[in-house]
């Protein structure tokens, strides 16, 4: 049983699925669903290519992006480009969570600052980027400088150095402008970023790694895991395993929250017994629901699982707060820019 009363169980969808992928209406009423039961964030998966991206992922661990599945359904083929989809999202929810996969492999990290701290800034602090990168080891370096960059990039101001004082005529204040001047291997960055500090200081990292060089990329930046991992003894050495890492990063392990795939079917009773044995079996801090059938069972999971988890004391039954960062537990980070100037990595 947990002893950690500040424990709280996540959940997120994932909302690639069955039909209606180019109906704004499908996914702005999924996404109400899932706020009214009191999901963390969803999450609109992404491939720049289907057929590259296909191809690349032949031999991955996760079946979302095989080629079959390219051939025989439309999600996999056409759909709307993830932040901008996010974007519109934010202005029919809440407080649900927003988070988009982009890859570090085919953007900018200019841009992919940019386009998650204006999301962030659109939806009040409910932004999250789930990080994708390449199995190779070389990318892994690289996207390791992507992600410090883009780091670096939303603390490009302190999070009062924006006044818009009218009278002075003082837009920021100088004194609080930390440009990011990054030349590294991959990559010659100079900020600042043209926005202001995002609401929640970073816009929360998703991170799916899980071979030795994916799980060392995850914990020293994933703020949530996914793992596919679906028997509970190897859940429990994944979840031991990347807090571990995260430890010997340095970091709270309780702020690298670890969160298998929950495929639901069978009775609502028997999906929350499973929900319930992985959490405080310490396999799950959360899950990443793969709904089989969009909007249908998620439906079904909001109306007859999540009350049961309300009330097993399980799951909230109120955001705790106006933030994917809040609701999730996760501190927000200060203001780091420049360690990355001074050091000049
Ligand atoms: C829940 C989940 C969502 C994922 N979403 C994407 C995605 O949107 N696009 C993509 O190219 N890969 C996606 N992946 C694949 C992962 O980024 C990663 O390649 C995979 O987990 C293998 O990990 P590794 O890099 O440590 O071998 C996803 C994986 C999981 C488990």
């Amino acid at each position: 049983m947990t002893t950690d009363p500040a424990r709280r169980l996540g959940l997120g969808a994932l909302v690639h699925g069955s039909g209606g992928q180019l109906d704004f209406a499908f996914h702005a009423d999924l996404a109400r669903t899932l706020e009214r039961g009191r999901f963390d964030a969803l999450f609109v998966a992404d491939a720049d290519a289907d057929a590259v991206t296909a191809q690349e992922h032949e031999h991955s661990s996760t079946e979302h992006f095989s080629t079959e599945h390219s051939r025989t359904e439309p999600s996999r083929t056409e759909r709307f480009e993830p932040l901008t989809l996010l974007a519109a999202l934010s202005l029919v929810t809440e407080r649900i969570g927003l988070a988009a996969t982009a890859a570090t492999t085919y953007n900018h990290p200019f841009h992919i600052a940019r386009k998650f701290a204006s999301l962030d800034h659109i939806s009040g602090g409910r932004a999250g980027w789930n990080v994708v990168i390449s199995e190779h080891e070389l990318l892994h370096r690289q996207s390791d400088e992507f992600v410090q960059v883009v780091k670096a990039l939303w603390d490009s101001f302190d999070d009062d150095a924006v006044v818009r004082d009218k009278e002075s005529g003082r837009y920021y204040d100088p004194a609080g402008l930390h440009t990011p001047h990054h030349r590294g291997e991959h990559f010659t960055v100079r900020g600042p970023l043209n926005i202001s500090r995002p609401p929640q200081g970073h816009p929360v990292i998703f991170q799916a790694g899980s071979s030795e060089t994916g799980r060392e990329f995850a914990v020293r930046h994933g703020e949530v895991v996914f793992v596919e991992e679906q028997e509970l003894g190897a859940a429990q050495d994944f979840y031991a395993d990347i807090k571990a890492r995260a430890a010997g990063q340095g970091r709270d392990p309780a702020h690298v929250l670890v969160w298998p795939r929950l495929t639901p079917y069978g009775s609502p009773e028997r999906i929350a017994d499973h929900i319930e044995t992985w959490f405080h079996a310490r396999a799950a801090d959360g899950f990443h629901l793969a709904f089989l059938e969009l909007p249908g069972s998620a439906e079904e999971f909001v109306d007859h699982v999540v009350p049961l988890l309300q009330r097993r004391g399980l799951l909230r039954t109120e955001y705790e707060g106006t933030t994917l960062r809040e609701n999730l537990g996760l501190p927000r980070p200060a203001v780091r820019a420049r360690h990355l100037q001074e050091t000049g990595r």
